[in-house]
């Protein structure tokens, strides 16, 4: 046998699972597994590239445009030249954004590769910005300690020495996920990702939804500044930013409270650090709206974009930065070979064209398959209460939550208390019901949904017919269904 070196541990836990199936072909929410014996078996797609395909996979509209570019021998790669196709992206990105909240402030675009890049993105630029500020009031107390009696002022310099240095810190809300690179993953809650590289980078506080305030006012540090001839504190700008999720994903499908997101943004516009909104999995469309964040009003200074940016062919992710908080400067100081490639704006720009043709008739799909799906997740709730604790989420990214399974002495408990309960589940779905499904890797109790726009009622209905049988076997505590063998 071939040496595997790509990842083979990783194999050996997915065959164990039933879940290294080989996809040859895919369409739309369709992908085809070639068995062992040669046959092509179809599947249906309800993971979606983790949310990547809002339009499927191959849709026509991105293979015909990736086709042209390649057809006309457009450069892919032209670094440091001027890219007008990435500043049609920028363009038609912030006309949704304009119109979804009703703003008319540009968002300048900065270009990275994957969602996580684009997540260190905005945490590089929101340090650059807390450096330009705890500059400012450093410059400005000393402009008032030149014309404080001597003795005042060296107190006062003491006092403050040293604090000035005081590291970031992010905040973010529990059950967060932001990514995995150095930086990005200790705003990623699970303990697991994070506190092997916690040494790596600059320390998040995860919030829980109802301490916005008490969590901003745990990081206060204040230094001293003389006014009026009167010593007075002046709180140093630790909190950097603070990163969220309209629908939390990778946490568990946990749709952000409205009155939450009023906290955030009222925290941040009174302390001055930026909120950023990261749509990487709730963007584009899926949940009824290009923005996940406009359902709720909630207007980031940043926003952060990707996968289904790529239309399911380029790996384009994108930080949007609102010009009263644009650092110009931060262009001469990050790059990236692979940022802005003309293919993935091109894409992109095609991405959002189909997503806004026909007055926006995508997302109208995205509302209304969403709400098909859900309808058909509920009605399993209601058939079987003890086995299904819960079904959240909106439009086309839904979760489904499974009752604890972790407490008995069959091997399906066992796997539960492993953490692979929504694994062991999806291995069955895939091999018994030809669906293809996966956990909330941070939540593995919940199954998420993320399929394509054109989802169709059969899909749904194969669906619910696998799901029927999981929640059933797990009601009658037949662990049966679910052992390899
Ligand atoms: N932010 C959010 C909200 C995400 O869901 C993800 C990835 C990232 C950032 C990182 O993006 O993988 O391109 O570097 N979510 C995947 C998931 C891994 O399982 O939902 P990436």
């Amino acid at each position: 046998m071939a040496l595997e070196l790509a990842e083979a541990h990783l194999r050996g836990l997915l065959s164990q699972l039933g879940l290294d199936a080989e996809y040859v072909r895919g369409s739309g929410d369709v992908l085809w597994w070639r068995t062992a014996s040669g046959e092509e078996v179809e599947v249906v797609d309800f993971v979606g590239g983790y949310g990547s395909l809002v339009l499927g996979h191959h849709h026509p509209g991105i293979v015909a445009r990736a086709r042209e570019l390649l057809d006309h021998e457009v450069p892919v790669h032209a670094q440091f030249s001027y890219h007008p196709y990435a500043n049609d992206l920028a363009a038609a990105l912030n006309r949704v954004l304009w119109r979804e909240f009703d703003v008319t402030e540009p968002y300048s675009a900065i270009f990275a590769n994957t969602g996580a890049e684009a997540v260190e993105v905005a945490l590089k630029h929101a340090e650059m910005d807390r450096g330009a500020r705890v500059a400012a009031l450093r410059e400005e107390i000393e402009a008032h300690l030149a014309s404080a009696p001597a003795d005042v002022a060296a107190r006062v310099r003491e006092h403050n020495e040293g604090r000035f240095d005081t590291p970031p810190v992010f905040l973010t809300l529990e059950g967060s996920f932001h990514g995995k690179l150095a930086g990005s993953v200790q705003l990623t809650h699970n303990a697991g990702y994070r506190v092997p590289f916690r040494a790596l980078a600059a320390q998040a506080r995860f919030v829980a939804g109802g301490e916005v305030a008490k969590a901003v006012e745990a990081e206060r540090v204040t230094v001293l500044d003389v006014e009026a001839g009167r010593v007075v504190e002046r709180d140093l700008p630790v909190v950097a930013a603070f990163f969220v999720e309209p629908v939390q994903g990778e946490g568990g499908i946990r749709v952000l409270d409205e009155a939450v997101a009023r906290d955030i943004r009222a925290a941040a516009d009174a302390h001055g650090f930026p909120v950023v909104v990261d749509e990487v999995q709730s963007g584009f469309g899926r949940t009824g709206a290009f923005y996940a964040a406009s359902h709720i009003g909630l207007l980031g200074d940043y926003v952060v974009l990707a996968k289904a940016l790529g239309g399911g062919l380029a790996k384009a992710s994108v930080l949007l930065v609102r010009q009263s908080r644009y650092l110009p400067d931060f262009e001469l100081l990050h790059s990236s070979t692979f940022a802005k490639d003309a293919f993935s704006c091109h894409i992109g720009t095609r991405v959002v064209e189909l997503l806004e043709a026909d007055g926006g008739a995508a997302y109208q799909r995205a509302a209304e398959r969403g709400a098909a799906l859900e309808a058909a997740l509920r009605s399993l709730r209601e058939e079987f209460p003890e086995v299904v604790a819960d079904v959240r989420g909106r439009g086309l990214m839904l979760g489904l939550e499974f009752a604890d399974q972790t407490e008995g002495t069959g091997q399906l408990a066992e796997f539960a208390r492993q953490g692979l309960l929504g694994y062991v589940l999806s291995g069955y779905l895939l091999n018994a019901h030809r669906v293809r499904v996966f956990p909330t890797a941070s939540a593995s109790h919940t199954l998420r949904f993320e399929p394509s726009i054109g989802i169709s009622d059969d899909q749904i209905a194969q669906l619910v017919t696998g799901l029927r049988a999981v929640c059933t076997a797990l009601r009658d505590k037949d662990d049966s269904p679910f052992l390899p063998g």
